[in-house]
């Protein structure tokens, strides 16, 4: 069974990429990073160097991925521009960095879903799965000092686009639940790896402090999660987020 994760050279994706591999699935690893030396391809996990911007890029490796058909694609890249390790402020956003910040986070997802739709197998528990995040259902923090809503590290582009990518995942659900394929979400809270380690130490501890768990989460816990949604124990979930949050965001 062949997989594509985005993103999946950061800290989430990574964990993704080893669960999906350790479940029998070949998977392709788009990311924009370069490779680290010592992380060359192998039979089960295909490292490509993709800038999730550039639609011919996502066309090309999507169509390279899928030559033998597809069952699974995660998507995973993100990023969340942050001033000295907290939010920024909305004033403090120029339309360059919105624009950014929607072409990883959901301009990325609407291509390769587009370009993986004619290879997902039919009725053979094929699904995708978006990571979204927590924050799509939550306003970006005031501005510093202020303790009304949730305190977290990321901004108002950060937090619309994820909102964006927690509806497109509704809309794909319905648009290929006639061909038996599932599309679901997962909306990490506040994870200790990847991005998670760009947050200011005192940013961080007021997060930590509204966790009811009291504790960050892990990329191997969020892994769980994108595992449990791709398995066909998942068999009748589509159109589902499911928070991975310590309980920060109940609903
Ligand atoms: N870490 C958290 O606390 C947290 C919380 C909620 C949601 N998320 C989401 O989880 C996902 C993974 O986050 P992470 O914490 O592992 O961060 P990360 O920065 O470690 O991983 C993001 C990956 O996306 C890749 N990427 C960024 N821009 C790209 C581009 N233009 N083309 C190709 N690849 C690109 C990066 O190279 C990186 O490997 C993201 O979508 C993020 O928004 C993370």
């Amino acid at each position: 069974m062949q997989a594509i994760v985005t993103g999946g050279r950061g800290g989430i994706g990574r964990a993704v990429v080893e669960r999906l591999a350790s479940n029998g699935y070949r998977v392709v690893v788009a990311d924009g990073a370069p490779v680290p030396d010592g992380e060359t391809s192998t039979a089960t996990v295909t490292h490509v160097v993709t800038d999730l911007t550039d639609e011919a890029a996502i066309k090309d490796m999507v169509r390279e991925a899928s030559s033998d058909g597809l069952h699974v694609l995660v998507n995973c890249a993100g990023i969340s521009p942050k001033r000295h390790g907290a939010a920024p402020q909305l004033p403090e956003i120029d339309v360059e960095e919105w624009d950014r910040v929607f072409s990883v986070n959901a301009r990325s997802c609407f291509l390769t879903i587009r370009e993986a739709w004619p290879h997902l197998a039919d009725h053979d528990n094929a699904s995708i799965v978006n990571v979204v995040s927590a924050v799509a259902k939550a306003a970006a923090s005031g501005p510093p000092g202020t303790s009304f809503g949730l305190n977290h590290p990321a901004g108002a582009h950060y937090c619309a686009s994820k909102a964006a990518l927690g509806n497109l995942t509704l809309s794909v659900a319905r648009a290929l639940a006639g061909r038996g394929i599932r599309c679901n979400g997962v909306a990490p809270g506040y994870i200790n790896s990847g991005m998670g380690n760009a947050t200011a130490r005192s940013v961080e501890q007021a997060v930590v402090r509204q966790l009811p768990l009291g504790r960050p989460g892990t990329s191997a816990e969020v892994a769980n999660v994108v595992e449990f949604l791709v398995s066909p124990a998942a068999s009748y979930l589509t159109g589902e987020i499911v928070d991975v949050d310590g309980g920060w965001y109940p609903d």
